[in-house]
């Protein structure tokens, strides 16, 4: 299982770093995939509770390598980790099928709580040099995230952001407008929960405006009435 991630990684690397040459060269000689060798062993010790010897590993690698991932964070298949140097990845992160890491980047929180602290990038994700991405949040699957961005709040699918704090400038390729659009394509979810909030409350004036409505007929009614009567 692990030789099959470390394949998947080699391959990565030779698909997408037009640097490489061939399998053997990026094995012996990226640094990113011998962090990623470092830590699918340091993970598999770290899910079976062994925290000392992954933490350890981890450090070994982080000596060697530069790049200094937690054994618990949870990176998927076919990652490549370019140059490396300075690249930090939280405990509780997780890096998604496909994602690009560049130099300096870094995967953290923002506070001293414990449990799910840090970011949880989707699948082909790429993450520019020096980018920080901190926080619990999701980043939606083919993001980019620009070089020296500071991302911290999530994003949706097929996003480009850019900037401190990081904005979405791109959607699927398309540049967004300056004005407006924006700020509301950060978080879909909040979106969805204000139109929801707006629903329900053009709902009750509708039900408040029938019932006065009905009354203000009623009213109408028995006044016609009683003139009738009359
Ligand atoms: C984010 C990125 C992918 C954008 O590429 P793109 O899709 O071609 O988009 P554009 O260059 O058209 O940029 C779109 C907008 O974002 C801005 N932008 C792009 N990169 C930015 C950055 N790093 N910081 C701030 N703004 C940035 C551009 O100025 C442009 O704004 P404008 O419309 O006001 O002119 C690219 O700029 C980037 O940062 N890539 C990371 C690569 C990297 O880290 N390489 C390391 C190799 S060692």
């Amino acid at each position: 299982m692990i030789f099959k991630e470390i394949k998947y990684d080699v391959k990565a690397v030779m698909q997408r770093d037009p640097a490489a040459r061939n399998f053997l060269e990026v094995l012996l000689l990226y640094q990113g995939v011998h962090a990623l060798i470092f830590h699918r062993f340091a993970h598999r010790l770290y899910r079976k509770k062994h925290f000392f010897t992954a933490r350890l590993i981890s450090q070994i690698s982080r000596f060697i390598t530069h790049i200094e991932i937690h054994p618990g964070a949870k990176i998927g298949r076919g990652i490549l980790i370019d140059h490396g140097a300075g690249v930090v990845i939280g405990e509780t992160a997780v890096v998604g099928d496909g994602c690009t890491i560049y130099q300096g980047v870094t995967l953290g929180g923002v506070g001293v709580k414990k449990g799910k602290r840090h970011p949880t990038l989707g699948k082909n994700v790429t993450v520019g040099a020096g980018a920080k991405i901190l926080g619990s949040f999701e980043v939606g699957d083919n993001c980019t995230i620009a070089a020296n961005a500071v991302l911290l709040k999530p994003l949706a699918n097929d996003i480009t952001a850019a900037g401190v704090p990081a904005k979405p400038v791109k959607i699927a390729g398309v540049a967004v407008e300056k004005k407006g659009v924006q700020c509301d394509l950060f978080n879909m979810e909040d979106n969805i929960e204000d139109l929801q909030r707006r629903v329900a409350l053009l709902e009750g004036m509708e039900k408040k405006l029938k019932r006065n409505s009905k009354t203000i007929f009623n009213k109408q009614r028995q006044r016609q009435l009683k003139f009738l009567r009359k």
